[in-house]
């Protein structure tokens, strides 16, 4: 088992212990001490990942799965429950699930009674290595994704790397779109090993899988700590997003989160002309992930869909792309040289 700390530079925020490995599960039994109510929140659809966290008198609300769920409404239901069955200022939230589970489960508690208690277990691999990591919490309004959340952060997260085992091949692809991102804009040694082991990934080898969520995780602590709220370093992050987000919208939400930033990841290195783009484009489409953006999207609707997008100031599109491997920048993004992508 490994365990990583996240220390959040902002003041009177306790920062959040993360367990990392086999088993990590077992864990939960040390966190919920001088809690007087435990509350399991879980993805209907893994009630049996759910039933394996061991706690006396619990109570278990089960959320649908999918990103509908994100919602103001479900907010309302949930908390609704917890009043109904006597939860207090001193309850401790448990979220099983998905990056759905986490980002609604941490915004409830980041919000009910002012703040309670909150302890994330991520059982997809998007959930590990991004969704869980940094405090963001959010749910949807409507088809806009993501405007309503706090920069809350949990109090642990879990990641047992054995759930991984029942995760379909699909959803593996998506955690590993931002893992090679990540990898490609701030860890060098970690993309060129990605690169070697990427085969040993797909066949879901157990200790490689560990060792891959353990630097997907090191890395974006690294970087939520140097920057908490998106103003320096964690633009970094955003790296294939916003021309991802963009295709992701258009496509209205069809295409999933990861194969649109797979998509992003290609388009923007493009427009920054990075030179080791091609490695990147492959170690992507060895992770199953597609790299063209779909022909049937119109370049000018892509355009107005990014400089929408809420990471944006007065109107300027900015992408985060690799000087080089490891190492990345913040550029501004013109029309013009969007456009080029598609002549
Ligand atoms: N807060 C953040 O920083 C952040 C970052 C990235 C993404 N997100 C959010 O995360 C969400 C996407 O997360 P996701 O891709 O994990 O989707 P998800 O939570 O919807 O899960 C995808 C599917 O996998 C199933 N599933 C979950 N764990 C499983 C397991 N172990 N075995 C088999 N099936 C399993 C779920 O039931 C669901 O059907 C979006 O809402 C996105 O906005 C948040």
């Amino acid at each position: 088992m490994h365990t990583v700390t996240l220390t959040p530079p902002a003041r009177g925020n306790p920062g959040t212990d993360i367990q990392i490995g086999s088993g990590a599960l077992a864990y939960v039994s040390k966190l919920v001490k001088g809690h007087d109510r435990v509350v399991i929140l879980f993805d209907e659809s893994i009630e049996e990942i759910a039933l394996r966290l061991v706690i006396g008198d619990s109570l278990r609300i089960p959320v649908k799965s999918g990103d509908a769920s994100k919602s103001l409404a479900e907010v309302d239901r949930i908390v609704s429950v917890m009043l109904q069955n006597g939860c207090t200022r001193k309850t401790l939230l448990i979220c099983v699930g998905g990056g759905m589970m986490t980002d609604l489960g941490g915004f409830v508690a980041s919000v009910f009674m002012r703040g309670i208690s909150c302890v994330l277990v991520p059982t997809t691999l998007l959930g590990m290595v991004d969704a869980a990591i940094g405090g963001k919490t959010a749910v949807n309004v409507g088809s806009k994704k993501n405007m309503i959340g706090t920069i809350t952060h949990p109090q642990s997260v879990l990641i047992d790397t054995d759930l991984l085992t029942s995760l379909p091949d699909s959803q593996l692809s998506e955690g590993l779109s931002e893992i090679i991102k990540i990898a490609a804009i701030v860890d060098h040694p970690f993309f060129e090993w990605l690169e070697d082991v990427m085969p040993q990934i797909l066949k879901r080898h157990p200790i490689v899988l560990e060792e891959c969520v353990l630097r997907a995780v090191t890395a974006k602590v690294n970087i939520v700590q140097a920057d908490e709220h998106d103003r320096d370093e964690r633009l970094l992050l955003n790296f294939g997003h916003t021309v991802g987000h963009a295709v992701e919208a258009l496509s209205a939400y069809k295409l999933s989160h990861g194969n649109c930033v797979s998509i992003g990841v290609v388009a923007e290195m493009k427009l920054a002309n990075f030179k080791d783009a091609t490695r990147v484009e492959k170690l992507l489409a060895a992770a199953g992930l597609p790299l063209e953006i779909p022909k049937t999207m119109k370049p000018d609707d892509l355009w107005t869909v990014m400089l929408s997008d809420k990471k944006n100031e007065k109107g300027v599109v900015k992408i985060a792309v690799p000087k080089r491997l490891g190492e990345g920048s913040v550029q501004i993004l013109s029309k013009e040289t969007f456009l080029t992508l598609f002549s």
